[in-house]
């Protein structure tokens, strides 16, 4: 069954495509860190998400990429307030749901649905794959027409599984029937937004693209918007319209995905593009820049911008200036960055377009 023939099933519409459904502003996520003895006290924080500013639209999917420990994950479980936030709002469809209380979000729970990245460890081993999925029906008093055990059984069959799966375990599914399950679990509450985390990254690569190819039918018929998290950037440039690119708990860079991908403007992002392979031989390839050094620590993060360590253009004004995320010259609309001395808007296109790439001091 497709995507589509649900929604003549209990699914309430989508908001029109374009409507603003999440505006998050200066969101900020310190985690405090105890020490001392004999009695213990905060001795520092852990900036893991430090002012992030971003908007995701009605049907839209926003990629968030970037290294590991940036804070993906952290700004994922603020958006769906797994996690409250230290400081910053989030706004989903014109409420400011940020210090919204548990009653307040009841209602919006339902709407915005997480996908993890494990779907050995999210699943509970002991419930059969209908509890699972029944499960936050009833938690939320989701009474569907035909019936809970119905409506599961056509969401097993529009994630791609059979609807005698309904009472079987975990275990006896593959890791990337398991995440089917995952996501027939998120769909069961109706939402309009999905955060998902790494949904893919734990499955086989021949299966990756099957969940990708599923979840974007999911957002293309249903209408379904997402926050698609990875480090794959490949798999981003597949499924999302705009991406972000976060390197230690800030936005650096945020654009339409050609905009970003062909035409980067924060070194950081177009170290991370260069590095990614790239299948397509049509798209831009960008001069090789290889990133050494590890990512300083979230907590005590390099003054100014906070890329600088590692980056080959930094100066003087770098370490005392944080760079503001701002549309550059020569960027096309909506195309954000935050850095001093980014890159020329056309150098990558015009060096491939030459064939010839210019030579670039690395690292080492
Ligand atoms: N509960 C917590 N307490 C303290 N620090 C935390 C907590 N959760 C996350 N962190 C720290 O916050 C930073 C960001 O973590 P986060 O999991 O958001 O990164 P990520 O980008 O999702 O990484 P990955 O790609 O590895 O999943 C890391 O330094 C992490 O160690
Ligand atoms: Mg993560």
């Amino acid at each position: 069954m497709s995507a589509e023939q649900t929604l003549s099933g209990p699914l309430s519409p989508a908001p029109a495509a374009g409507t603003p459904m999440l505006e998050v502003n200066g969101l900020t996520k310190h985690f405090p860190v105890m020490g001392g003895f004999p009695f213990k006290r905060q001795v520092g924080a852990v900036q893991a998400v430090d002012g992030v500013s971003f908007n995701v639209s009605a049907g839209e999917s926003l990629g968030l990429v970037g290294e590991s420990g940036c804070g993906k994950s952290t700004t994922g479980r603020l958006l769906t307030r797994l996690l409250e936030p230290t400081g910053g709002s989030v706004k989903y469809l014109g409420q400011d749901i940020t210090h919204a209380s548990r009653k307040e979000l009841a209602p919006i729970r339902s709407e915005i649905q997480m996908i993890f990245q494990d779907p050995y460890s999210s699943l509970n081993p002991r419930h059969t794959v209908g509890t699972i999925i029944t499960n936050p029906m009833e938690i939320n008093g989701i009474n569907p027409p035909g019936g809970r055990a119905a409506r599961a059984k056509e969401l097993l069959e529009i994630v791609g599984l059979n609807p005698e799966h309904y009472n079987r375990f975990p275990h006896e599914f593959s890791g990337g029937q398991r995440q089917r399950i995952g996501v027939a679990r998120a769909l069961a509450l109706n939402p309009k937004l999905i955060v998902a985390d790494e949904p893919v990254s734990a499955l086989d690569v021949s299966i990756q693209a099957q969940v990708v190819n599923l979840l974007q039918g999911l957002q293309r018929e249903m209408g379904i918007a997402f926050v698609f998290i990875a480090h794959d950037l490949s798999i981003v440039r597949h499924f999302s319209q705009r991406v972000a690119v976060m390197y230690l708990g800030k936005i650096v860079e945020i654009a339409d995905r050609d905009s970003l991908y062909e035409r980067p403007r924060h070194p950081y992002t177009h170290a991370l593009l260069s590095a990614a392979p790239d299948a397509d031989p049509d798209n831009v390839t960008l001069e090789r820049i290889r990133l050494t050094g590890d990512v300083p620590s979230p907590l005590n993060p390099p003054s100014g911008c906070r890329f600088r360590t590692r980056c080959w253009k930094a100066q003087e004004k770098c370490a005392t200036e944080e760079p503001p995320l701002i549309q550059l010259g020569g960027s096309g609309s909506g195309h954000l960055t935050a850095c001093h001395f980014p890159e020329d808007a056309d150098a990558a296109a015009r060096r491939a377009g030459e064939g010839v790439p210019a030579p670039r001091p690395t690292q080492d």
